[in-house]
Order: C-alpha cells, then structure tokens, then sequence
C-alpha cells in the first residue's frame, strides 16, 4: 500500500518551518520563498510549537500568520504538513491550570518550562487540545496546500501525577480484572509484595518500587497506552472538523520509552527524526545503525515512510556539533529514500536568532544569503530528488527479515542476569543485520505481532527470519515460528530465547519454552563471561553430516571468537555444526540445524564475533538460493550499501550508496538503466547510484 503522502511521483523535500519567528522581519519571509523554491523545496512543516501565537490568551485565537504563510507557500508551489501545537503549551495555561504540568517520580511538578512536558491524562490539556487541534482542521483541513498531518511532537516520557496513578490503577484493573491476578502475574509474594486491592497500585519510582518486573513492564505498556490514547483523541479532534488528511507522529531514533509498534493502525503514515553523529567512526559504521532505524520505522506498517526531520548540517543539542564532509549530506538523505522514505526533511529551514537551537543547522543560515556550502548542498539535494522523483511510493520487498521487540527489548534490559553489563540486544540485532546488508538484501525490522509477511495484504513469506534473544514470548508467535519452518521458512533462534512470558513470569519445564521441538535441543544453563573473556565455536568434523550441511560449512571458518553469553544446549534431536571450544562445557553445541517440514530452524547458543553472522548468512542464503539485489555471485564492494523499492508496474529501483572516500568498481546487475550517477561500472566516492530494472 502506498503511504498517503506519496503522491504524484514527488519526493517530500524541505522541513520544519517556523515564521512566526519572524513576523516583524517581511524581508525574512519574503526571502524564505526565494530561497525555498530555489533549493527545490516543496513541502514545509509548520505549526509545531505555535501554541502560544495561535491562541494567545485562553479562547482568543489568531490564526492570520499561518493562513497568511500557508496561502503563500501554496501560491509558490509549496505544500504544508501542519502540525497540531502540542508538543509545548503556553504559558497562561500552565500557570491557570497546574494539572498540565508534569509530576516527576519523586512526586515533584514540573515549573513551566521546556517542552514535552505536559501530563497525558489531565482533562484540561486534553479539553485545551481539542479545541485547538478541531479549530486548526477547520481552518486547514482543506486548504489545497495542506497535504498531510502532524501530531505533536516526538512525544515521549512519562507523567507521576495523582491522575495518571488513577488511570494506571485503572489500566492495571482492566487488563488483570482481579487483584490475585495481578500479584501472580507479577510474582508479589516475593519480598512481601503483595497487593489486597488495586487502589494500592502505585507507578514504579525510584523511591518506591523498581524490582517487580511485572509491574515495571505493566507500567511501560500503559505509558505507551497513555500517549497513543491522546494521539486517538487528536486524530478524532481533526477528523471530527472533517479533515480527512494523514496523520502521522514523528519518531526518535532507538527510543525505548514508548512501543511504537502499537501506532501502527492508528497512524495513517509513519515518520521519524534522524540525527546521525557523522564521522564519529567510518561513515559506513554509522550508515548500517541508520539504516537499521530507517528499516525499523519502514516495518511498522510496511509501506513507505517519511524522514521527518534531519540536519541539513551540524546538530547542537548533540555533545559535539561535528561538520559533515561535504557529500555526506547527500548520502544522508538518499539513504532515507533507499530505505523507503519518500521524502527527506530537515530541522529547519530557517535558524533561530534566539534561544537553545540558534546553534543549529539550518537549510538558511544567520548569514541569510544562498552562497553557503549547505544552501548550495540542500539545492543539490534537491534537485536529485527531482530527478528520481519517480520512485516515490515504490515499495521494500524484504526477503529476510529481523524480530527486534520493543516490549521483549523492556524485559531483557530490566532483568538482573544473566549479564547486567549489558545484554546487548540492538547490538546482536545490528550485527545480523549488518550481516544481511553486506550480502546484499533489504531487511525489514518486525515485532512479535507482526505476520511473516513482507509488503502489506501480499501472501510472499519471508525466507528467513533471524530472531535474536526471544527472550519473552507474546501472544502466538512460538506457533506462528512454527508454521513459518514447516512451510519452508528458515529460522535462527539465538541463546536467551523462550525464557518468559508476556508479563515476564519465566516458564517452567524448559527453554526456549514451546519452542524445543522446534531447535532440536534445551537450554540447560547460560553462562555469563565477564567482560575479557573469551571462548570460541569450532567447526565440527564432517563425519555424519548432510550434504547440505557439509556445503554451508565448507563456507565457513573452522573457528569464531564468542563473548558475553554461552548457553549450554541438551541436544534432543537437533545437527550440531560449531561446538564449544573451552571451559567445562567444551564439545558442547555453539551452531545446531534442526529440519523441521520443508524448512529449517539454525539455534546460536552464544554471542559470537561479527564474521561468524556474516558468514552463516551468506552460506544459508547462498544454499537456499537466495541472490543479493547485484545478482548471483556478486559481492558488495567495502562500504557499499545497496537497497531496493518495487514500483507498481514492477520496476525496481536499486539504490547503491558508497560510503567510502574513494571511487570505486561495481557490477551492475544486467537489464538495468542508470537513473542516477555513473553508468561505466563505477561510483563515486561518497557517491550515489540508482538504477532501475524494468520487467520485461
Ligand atoms: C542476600 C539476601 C537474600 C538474597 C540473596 C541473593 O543474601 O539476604 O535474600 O537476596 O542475597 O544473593
Ligand atoms: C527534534 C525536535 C525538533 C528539534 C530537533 C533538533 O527532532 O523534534 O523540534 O528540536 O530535534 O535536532
């Protein structure tokens, strides 16, 4: 399905935009359409934190500058995604009405201040919003030159008031339904925990509770619950004044405070903010981690999504405002648009004269003039996107793909063992992911709700789907894992995996719980190494192994160096490959390979080095006959990225990034055409390539 914000073969470009910074400068605005139309820019976000000059005193509204602005922008060709003002509140009402402010978990409110910080339950924010929010979509809701919605923004944290810990109790009752439900859910006999009523429920704090994992978890999900319950009442505010326009919220790079898996339905779009540290270690370290995270906000609903924000330079809230190397820019945003965004906006398009961003990139400096190196960056910008503008709405058909869990990522981090130093869990995801990148696929990053199946409403299968530290079992993926092996699908499970359930109770009667059949062996124990210390998987001799397996192994080398974690499997029925090679559990199983109806489950019992995941990928891919996007045998040049979308009529783009400073040498996959770059067999260094493969 197409996102609502593809339209008419036009990328997004531009960003957030905020005149009523400088309404007593005309100059400034006239000058801001110039300069917008001469960087390509065809799409401004406005209205973000507007609150306090679209009603200046409570009930008065004034809306003339942003009507004035959007009319303006629409007759310059210019479209507007208006944001509703939530993201920060005026202060008339935060000093009428004290319930909007923030209660910390020392039980502290907030002064005013800052922004973000405003309770999520309070009836008066919500009342204040409404209004707001209804009166903005009638005013704009069907203006031609708005295109789309924003709700908020980046709306995150968490709210301690005598409100939200009713609603919390309230959360707790309607999901638990008795009080003996909840103390076994969450195991509160230990340490005397036990509740008698719900009114005794009360948010974990630091000066209260924090080890009652069940209850950490519970109030995780209903922080969650809290934001996307007023992002609904938004959504219902707009759509009540009869905008019909999409609606989106924009997301933060690894943020852990809210699943935002769970917005899926009720978003019509997805967007998020990227804010890279360029150049703190090779370009291409930090283009796998994006790229990870564009991948990641891509899966949520599976179909195109939007960069919301970026910085057109450097980033000043960051410890360090490094410059970018000039190219990089370029790299930036087409990485978005090769992940699936279609369109690459900025943060923002003019910069402040005052206050905590003056320091920021902007696309229009203090110098205010277009001969700068990033004005004349963002043009160049714009004028790819231009040029490529035909693969907006195109599509990402994985082939493979990583369950990487927000809620199972909760879990594993709050747990004491078998690692408090660190578990590590976006880090073995990256480096699977990392290991499908170098061979040359897309990847999409899916949650335990989410089907096997790439692409919205298509019945294609993933052919493999790697599942790192599976740590709490939801709802019915152990059966879903299941179905996907014995119809093909390939699987690899990793240590730490079935160990809980979904209110982190560990299950009894052995690991991975409802999944042994299924790898082949039981975990016993897990052993965690301290920091230093090594172990190793040595390949196993080729006596009684299958043809397929002597082949997958015959790509691999005979040892890999293992860290952190070594699980000690009970073989019970499962292939062993790789065993251990020290410690009292030397011999023991490191890689297993269980058949399982036509397809095929691989178990990892530890963590093991980067080339390890890089070289079993490559080999079961290569053995399931699986090619990269460059065709069979071809292998991505150092620091070479390739991704793909599909257009409607079948065309696919193939999008080539080289992140190394340096040219270098390509195959070009046959029956392709060059739309963007080089077409001798070469990329530039830090250049860009895009070809197209037309079905015939
Ligand atoms: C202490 C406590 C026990 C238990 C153990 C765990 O000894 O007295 O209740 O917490 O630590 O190591
Ligand atoms: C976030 C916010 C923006 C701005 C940028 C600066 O993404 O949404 O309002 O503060 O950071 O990088």
């Amino acid at each position: 399905m197409k996102s609502p914000v593809s339209n008419n073969n036009t990328l997004l470009y531009g960003g957030d935009y905020n005149p009523e910074q400088w309404l007593d400068h005309p100059e400034i605005l006239e000058a801001d359409i110039r300069m917008m139309k001469k960087a390509k820019i065809n799409t401004a976000t406005m209205g973000i934190f507007s609150w306090s000059t679209l009603e200046p005193e409570e009930g008065r509204y004034d809306f003339s500058f942003l009507r004035e602005r959007i009319d303006t922008l629409h007759k310059n060709g210019i479209q507007v995604i208006l944001s509703t003002p939530t993201g920060a509140r005026p202060k008339w009402m935060a000093d009428r009405y004290e319930e909007v402010l923030r209660v910390n978990e020392e039980g502290q409110r907030a002064y005013f201040g800052f922004r973000h910080n405003h309770c999520m339950t309070s009836p008066v924010y919500r009342e204040k919003t409404r209004e707001i929010d209804c009166r903005l979509a009638e005013e704009f809701g069907h203006h031609p030159g708005v295109i789309g919605w924003h709700i908020n923004n980046e709306m995150g944290g968490e709210c301690y008031c005598p409100l939200c810990q009713q609603a919390f109790r309230d959360w707790v009752r309607d999901r638990y339904h008795s009080i003996e439900a909840v103390n076994k859910a969450w195991n509160t006999t230990f340490w005397s925990h036990t509740y008698q009523s719900f009114d005794q429920i009360e948010a974990p704090s630091g000066r209260g509770e924090t080890f009652l994992h069940g209850l950490n978890l519970a109030w995780k999900r209903f922080v969650t619950e809290r934001h996307l319950d007023f992002t609904r009442m938004e959504k219902e505010a707009i759509r009540s004044a009869g905008s019909t326009l999409p609606v989106t919220i924009n997301m933060m790079y690894n943020y852990t405070g809210l699943n935002y898996q769970e917005f899926s339905e009720d978003l019509d779009y997805i967007s998020w903010d990227n804010y890279p540290t360029w150049h703190k270690t090779r370009l291409y370290e930090t283009a796998l981690d994006c790229g990870m995270e564009h991948d990641r906000m891509r899966s949520i609903k599976r179909q195109p999504f939007l960069l919301m924000e970026s910085s057109p330079t450097s980033t000043n809230w960051q410890p360090i405002s490094k410059l970018r190397a000039p190219g990089v820019l370029a790299l930036q945003q087409m990485q978005a648009i090769a992940h699936g965004s279609d369109g690459a906006l900025y943060f923002q398009i003019r910069q402040s004269r005052g206050a905590s961003e003056k320091f920021h990139g902007a696309v229009i400096d203090h110098y205010g003039g277009e001969d700068t190196r990033v004005f004349r960056e963002v043009t160049a910008v714009g004028e790819i996107l231009e040029e490529i503008r035909e693969v907006s709405g195109s599509e990402t058909e994985a082939k493979v793909a990583i369950l990487y869990d927000t809620e199972n990522r909760w879990a594993i981090e709050d747990a004491q063992g078998p690692r408090n130093e660190g578990m590590y869990y976006r880090e073995t995801a990256l480096s699977w992911y990392r290991a499908v990148k170098e061979y040359g696929l897309d990847v999409d990053l899916i949650d335990e709700s989410q089907s096997f199946c790439y692409g919205d409403g298509k019945s294609d299968s993933y052919r493999l789907v790697i599942a790192p530290m599976l740590y709490m079992l939801r709802g019915d993926i152990t059966t879903r894992l299941k179905n996907f092996v014995e119809a093909g699908g390939i699987l690899f499970l990793t240590y730490w995996s079935g160990v809980v359930d979904q209110d982190d109770l560990c299950y009894l009667g052995g690991r991975p719980y409802g999944m042994r059949d299924l790898v082949g062996f039981r975990s016993e124990e897990i052993d965690g190494l301290y920091d230093g210390m090594e172990n190793s998987g040595v390949k196993v001799k080729a006596e009684n192994l299958s043809e397929r397996e002597e082949r997958i192994l015959s790509k691999m080398k005979e040892s890999y160096r293992i860290d952190r974690l070594a699980e000690i499997e009970k073989i019970e029925g499962a292939d062993v490959l790789y065993t251990y090679g020290s410690d009292f559990y030397e011999g023991r199983a490191v890689l297993s390979s269980h058949r399982v109806g036509q397809g095929y489950v691989y178990g990892i019992a530890a963590a093991l080095e980067q080339d390890f995941c890089t070289d079993l990928v490559r080999a079961v891919l290569e053995e399931e006959g699986v090619t990269s996007l460059l065709g069979e045998g071809h292998k991505l040049p150092d620091e070479v990225t390739v991704n793909s979308r599909t257009g409607d009529d079948g065309s696919v783009y193939i999008f080539l990034q080289n992140w190394k400073d340096e040219e270098q040498e390509l195959h070009l996959p046959a029956d392709c055409s060059v739309i963007l770059g080089r077409d001798d067999g070469k990329i530039d260094a830090l250049g860009n390539l895009v070809l197209k493969k037309t079905l015939v």
